[in-house]
């Protein structure tokens, strides 16, 4: 059996449900890789999800931990209605400022220009044209995002491209008794800490000095709607796992980035224009191109971001705030 009857079958409700919803049977969910991505064919991203969508949406979601949807008709405030159907949509970003779009607060622009204007034009040229390297939206906060959706509104003809990878799988793929031991360990996620943000002279010195976020947050999180556990740290913002020697943490560090990353874990996704990446932030870790400076032809999405819960161990504990308010939706 092919993935994609397999997909579409695994989906679709008994048949006295497809006779009342008859749209369930046209939505086909596609796996990009044996981990991570799935494309979903058949839904308007523009008008209310039927039930039956929603469902099966959610359903790839969390198992594939990013989903794919082309040639959307969305603008910014379809983007937000698509997401709020999912759960509270946030402001654009901690330190969005004024950059985002006039009247939509929530709307975070992913482009050289809307960086530049955010954190500095020479800070930019210190962690690539287009942001950090792999990582999870905003994990310094208390509460993370708990999914992104990132619409493109034009992209190089080529190059651009953005990688996720599943962190649940890495996780699983550890040998047992490094997965006990680090089931244990906590680490401080600190925004700009990878970049030394705190010591610059640019405006993202200024927000890190003036507004920093940094929390405790398990090294391995109990996903809260999987119940998986995740390997819940990223080169961009885990700065040292606690309780050890800086030595010692860089070494463990190195080991799970390193696992988090493994290629048969991930997926890579070429955009068009109407493009739609929806992902989970609890599960999955992306990675912002930086391979399309000298390409001709704009980068430009515009990502929103939904509310997330405080992580939990496998101990039971939750993440403590070191600094810096939850960030709550709407
Ligand atoms: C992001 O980190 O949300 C942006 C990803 C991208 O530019 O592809």
């Amino acid at each position: 059996m092919s993935a994609t009857l397999e997909s579409v079958t695994a989906y679709a409700p008994a048949a006295s449900a497809r006779e009342k919803s008859p749209a369930v049977s046209d939505l086909r969910i596609l796996p990009q890789s044996g981990w991570t991505g799935a494309e979903i064919q058949g839904a308007d991203l523009s008008r209310p999800l039927p039930p039956a969508h929603f469902k099966a949406i959610k359903e790839a979601l969390l198992r594939w931990k990013v989903v794919f949807f082309r040639n959307q008709n969305l603008d910014h405030a379809g983007q937000i209605a698509f997401g709020r159907q999912f759960g509270p949509v946030t402001p654009g970003h901690p330190y969005e400022g004024d950059v985002a779009p006039a009247g939509f607060p929530e709307i975070h622009t992913v482009s050289p220009d809307a960086y530049a204007k955010r954190y500095g034009p020479n800070y930019q040229k210190q962690v690539g044209a287009n942001g950090p390297g792999w990582h999870a939206d905003v994990t310094p906060l208390i509460n993370p995002p708990a999914y992104s959706i990132l619409r493109a509104e034009a992209v190089p003809p080529y190059g651009g491209d953005t990688q996720f990878t599943n962190v649940a799988a890495a996780y699983a793929g550890l040998a047992e008794p490094i997965r006990k031991f680090i089931d244990g360990l906590r680490a401080e996620h600190r925004f700009g800490a990878s970049v030394g943000a705190e010591r610059s002279r640019e405006k993202i010195g200024d927000l890190v000095r003036s507004n920093p976020l940094a929390s405790i947050h398990p090294v391995v999180r109990v996903h809260p709607e999987t119940g998986e556990k995740v390997l819940y740290v990223n080169p961009s913002f885990t700065k040292q796992i606690v309780g050890v020697s800086a030595r010692e943490s860089r070494h463990l560090l190195d080991l799970l980035f390193e696992q988090a990353v493994i290629p048969e874990y991930t997926a890579r996704f070429r955009w068009e224009p109407g493009s739609v990446a929806f992902w989970d932030n609890r599960a999955a870790l992306h990675l912002a191109p930086r391979d399309f400076a000298h390409v001709e032809g704009d980068r430009i999405l515009h990502r929103i971001t939904l509310e997330g819960d405080v992580p939990v161990g496998p101990d039971g504990k939750p993440s403590e705030s070191i600094e810096g308010a939850a960030f709550k939706g709407a």
